[in-house]
């Protein structure tokens, strides 16, 4: 097990109804500025209970991020918040008006650009970030109780990933999921199903007490998945659901285990480059990504196979077990509706030179041995076709 240190702040308020606390978490003598994605929290009651819990309080409004948050919409919620000089944000949306949040959050109080933030961190000066608080929509990224998040440009179609602060408290009530469309339903089982993967498949005798906690997300999901698809109004289900998505990124699972991400950063380029939702881009390169590594992989894919899929080697037949175990997770994947491949989304070797190119500019490296790099990525995208 390798040395760690773990700190997370995040007040996590989880259950029905908790959207009213909002009242007595804030204090009534500051500005507060609100931050909303595109409008369905209009539509499912959330923006009024929030407007409600808030209605004493000195409140701002800002509307329109996007899914996979642009700049170039944040660069007018930054100006709103340096003009207002608001002492509090509440982000209330999906992980991507959370993200976006983060990021607005330090650059009200930076003089500069807000993409250098994102593009060249280490040489950018930010004073303390502005502090802020999530009441989450969508279970799916784990924004809620991490201090990570993914900005994209419209301008140069790239998307990259920014360090932020951790937010001060989340309000998680399982109830506003009922509304999300089964796509994006499946769209988040898949991104927490995949976050654990990142985590979770790359050696074996690591840390078993992660590896069991990994599992016992992954096969929470795996029983809850098809039961959520048939009643994504049960409450106990989409709660299980919610927390199996703060869980798999909050660095939990993470504490003295390599870690692997190579398929988030290669699907943050097919989202960059095609606007592929977040979580369907990941069920279209793990699969291929375990292909590929197989051979480096192999241990960890056996042990995920026998413990989460009951598929056992038998005899020395190694490759057909992990074949197996490979193609349980594809269908897995298609289980919920998602493509797995990328001529399903008429994407060719056209984007795959764009990335090789890409990622070769970028000197890039991932995995948790730092061995995929364009070539190797190149390879993992051939198979995805
Ligand atoms: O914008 P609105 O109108 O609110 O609609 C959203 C959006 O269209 C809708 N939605 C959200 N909650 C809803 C709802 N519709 C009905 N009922 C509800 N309760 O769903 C759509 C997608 O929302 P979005 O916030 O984009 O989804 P998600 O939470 O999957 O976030 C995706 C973004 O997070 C990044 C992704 O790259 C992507 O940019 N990630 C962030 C991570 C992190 N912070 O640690 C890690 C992840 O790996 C991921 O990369
Ligand atoms: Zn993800």
């Amino acid at each position: 097990m390798n040395n760690f240190t773990f700190q997370n702040p995040t007040k996590l308020i989880f259950g029905r109804d908790t959207i009213a606390q909002l009242t007595t978490l804030l204090p009534t003598n500051i500005k507060i500025m609100l931050t909303f994605g595109g409008g369905s929290v209009k539509k499912n009651g959330v923006y009024n209970q929030v407007i409600s819990a808030l209605q004493n309080h000195n409140i701002i409004e800002f509307w329109g991020i996007e899914p996979n948050p642009k700049i170039e919409t944040l660069r007018k919620a930054i100006e709103l918040g340096k003009q207002e000089n608001v002492d509090f944000i509440v982000a209330v949306g999906g992980g991507s008006t959370l993200d976006a949040t983060k990021l607005i959050a330090a650059a009200i109080n930076y003089d500069g650009d807000a993409w250098q933030l994102v593009v060249d961190p280490k040489n950018c000066k930010v004073q303390k970030a502005v502090p802020f608080g999530t009441v989450l929509t969508m279970p799916a990224t784990g924004s809620e109780m991490n201090s990570g998040a993914v900005i994209s440009s419209i301008e140069t179609k790239e998307k990259y990933s920014y360090r932020g602060t951790y937010p001060q408290f989340s309000i998680l009530d399982p109830q506003v999921t009922f509304s999300l469309p089964l796509y994006q339903i499946a769209c988040g089982i898949t991104d927490t199903f995949v976050h654990v993967m990142e985590q979770y498949l790359t050696v074996t005798n690591c840390s078993p007490l992660m590896d069991r906690w990994a599992e016992g997300i992954l096969s929470t999901l795996i029983e809850i998945a098809p039961q959520i698809m048939e009643n994504k109004n049960d409450y106990n289900l989409m709660a299980s659901y919610m927390i199996c998505a703060t869980m798999g990124l909050n660095g939990f699972i993470a504490m003295g285990v390599p870690q692997d991400w190579a398929t988030h950063y290669i699907g943050h380029e097919l989202t960059a480059l095609h606007g592929v939702t977040h979580g369907e881009s990941l069920a279209i390169v793990l699969p291929a990504l375990m292909t590929v590594l197989s051979q480096q992989k192999a241990d960890k894919i056996l042990q995920y196979g026998e413990r989460i899929w009951g598929i056992t080697q038998n005899g020395d037949n190694k490759a057909l077990a992990i074949a197996q175990i490979i193609d349980k997770t594809e269908n897995f994947f298609r289980s919920l509706g998602l493509k797995t491949r990328l001529n399903e989304l008429n994407i060719g070797v056209d984007t795959i030179n764009e990335i090789e190119k890409r990622f070769t500019q970028r000197k890039t490296v991932l995995g948790e041995l730092e061995n995929v790099d364009a070539q190797v990525t190149k390879a993992i995208l051939e198979c995805c076709l």
